[in-house]
């Protein structure tokens, strides 16, 4: 058995039990200490340092709990055997491979990852019943590249739920299924780049998207926003005839444009004879008021291409989202051989899809997502508002997967995230949404809750107050 001999700050903000977890993970991770090296008993441990055993016992079950040290029946604790050596960095810089695995953050425990989607209530058995029956069936399409714009199918059950819960007005015709919004809109750059190149982008908003338009040679032009979403008049003054824009759920504010504002925005279409891309990314999950028809549905000019995905409410990794282009775009689509582009996503996920929306499982599905995801909200807004109290401001709390927090702790960006990073806590950095970035906010992060359970969601917003506070 070895001793372990580490000096203890009892003045540091870690607490001792945090502190001896840290010394044996760092020993054996640089590789002092060896696999199946049997630790020092609790009692051991704890009258050698001068501690309490329950301070040496919280410290072992933290390495056991994540996977450093192994108990063996009537034995003790022993080191596992991690197999560093079997990464190519590690092995090659054998000196200070401690530096790749950031010694000064506790593991991630809670990560609120904007974009992570709810895993334990995804309907597994049915999609994987559904995708059996899918390749059951004797079609051509199993054996083929499939339609180029989609499968028809799929296109008809997705007009009539967005007819039935958006108002959105269009045949299975105007709709092009593609493997995200990113793909789509780099095929609608191409489709309408030729006659314009400035467009108009929220600031802040979707830097995925900001990014696709630059890449396609357009000049994009970020236009504040005011309490209601984007500000008109400067949509007026910048001359771009062409805005992208998140009306239902602003991103990443999240606020909801009123439908006077959406009438002010068609009308601007219709002056400079325009297009609205209104990209309705996760309409689904609205929890505060009636939901606002899609601008698509109220635009009698059809100047609207309406945009959605799968991504938020079913699962990112399907890669299924779909445009809906006006009678005069899908033209130049047909004109413009962009049939001669092959479809991106797999004909097995559509058909899987088409059923399942088909056989009414999606509804179901919408509903249930609702309820878990507006518990989740409800957990985090609440648990943040108890500890936090004033110390934070709550941003885009009525719909979405993630909310916005202004800290008023006198850190900055960078800071808030490296103090909650140390307290094992991950959350994201908001600054790139701005095109200018001495416009960003300075003590903002963004808190994606979809992909944790509400306990996570609890013990996490604990040890972010920890940190910050
Ligand atoms: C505003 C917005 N639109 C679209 C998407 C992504 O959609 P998809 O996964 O279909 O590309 C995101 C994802 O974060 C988003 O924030």
């Amino acid at each position: 058995m070895i001793e372990i001999t580490l000096l203890l700050n009892e003045k540091s903000e870690e607490p001792l039990y945090f502190q001896i977890y840290q010394h044996i993970k760092k020993d054996i991770i640089s590789g002092k200490l060896v696999a199946n090296t049997r630790l020092p008993s609790i009692r051991a441990l704890s009258s050698h340092l001068h501690i309490s055993r329950n301070t040496v016992e919280s410290a072992y079950h933290r390495l056991i709990d994540e996977g450093y040290v192994q108990s063996r029946p009537r034995s003790g604790l022993y080191v596992v055997e991690l197999e560093l050596d079997k990464l190519p960095t590690l092995h090659s810089n054998k000196r200070k491979p401690v530096e790749l695995i950031e010694p000064d953050n506790a593991p991630i425990q809670y990560d609120f990852r904007y974009g992570d989607v709810d895993i334990a209530h995804f309907p597994l058995a049915t999609w994987r019943k559904l995708t059996n029956l899918s390749l059951q069936s004797e079609q051509v399409e199993l054996f083929s590249y499939g339609n180029p714009q989609g499968e028809h199918g799929l296109r008809v059950e997705i007009a009539k739920y967005l007819y039935d819960s958006r108002g959105v007005n269009c045949s299975p015709e105007q709709i092009i299924i593609g493997a995200g919004i990113q793909y789509l809109l780099n095929m609608l750059s191409s489709l309408i780049g030729s006659t314009n190149s400035n467009i108009a982008i929220e600031e802040p908003g979707y830097d995925g998207v900001r990014t696709v338009f630059r890449n396609n040679g357009f000049s994009t032009h970020p236009i504040l926003l005011d309490k209601d979403g984007i500000n008109i008049y400067k949509l007026y003054e910048s001359k771009s005839r062409i805005v992208y824009i998140t009306p239902s759920h602003q991103f990443p504010y999240g606020m909801v444009m009123p439908i006077a504002k959406r009438i002010q925005l068609l009308k601007w279409a219709q002056d400079l004879d325009g297009i609205i891309i209104e990209d309705d990314y996760d309409s689904e999950f609205r929890y505060v008021g009636k939901p606002i028809p899609s601008l698509q549905s109220l635009d009698a000019n059809q100047r609207t291409v309406y945009l959605g995905t799968f991504s938020k409410c079913l699962l990112p990794s399907l890669r299924i989202a779909y445009m809906i282009l006006p009678p005069e775009l899908i033209a130049l689509y047909n004109k413009q051989d962009y049939r001669l582009y092959d479809q991106t996503v797999s004909w097995f996920h559509q058909k899987t899809l088409e059923l399942f929306m088909n056989k009414g499982h999606w509804e179901a599905h919408i509903r249930k997502m609702r309820n878990v995801y507006h518990k989740k909200q409800s957990t985090l807004i609440e648990t943040i508002r108890e500890l936090m109290g004033e110390k934070v401001t709550v941003i885009g709390e009525n719909a979405g997967l993630h909310i916005l927090l202004r800290v008023h702790n006198g850190m900055d960006e960078k800071e808030l995230i490296r103090a909650a990073a140390q307290k094992g806590v991950k959350v994201y950095a908001v600054s790139h949404y701005w095109e200018k970035q001495t416009q960003a906010e300075a003590s903002m992060v963004q808190i994606g809750f979809g992909g944790l359970s509400n306990e996570d969601i609890v013990l996490g917003i604990h040890s972010l107050f920890q940190a910050w506070f």
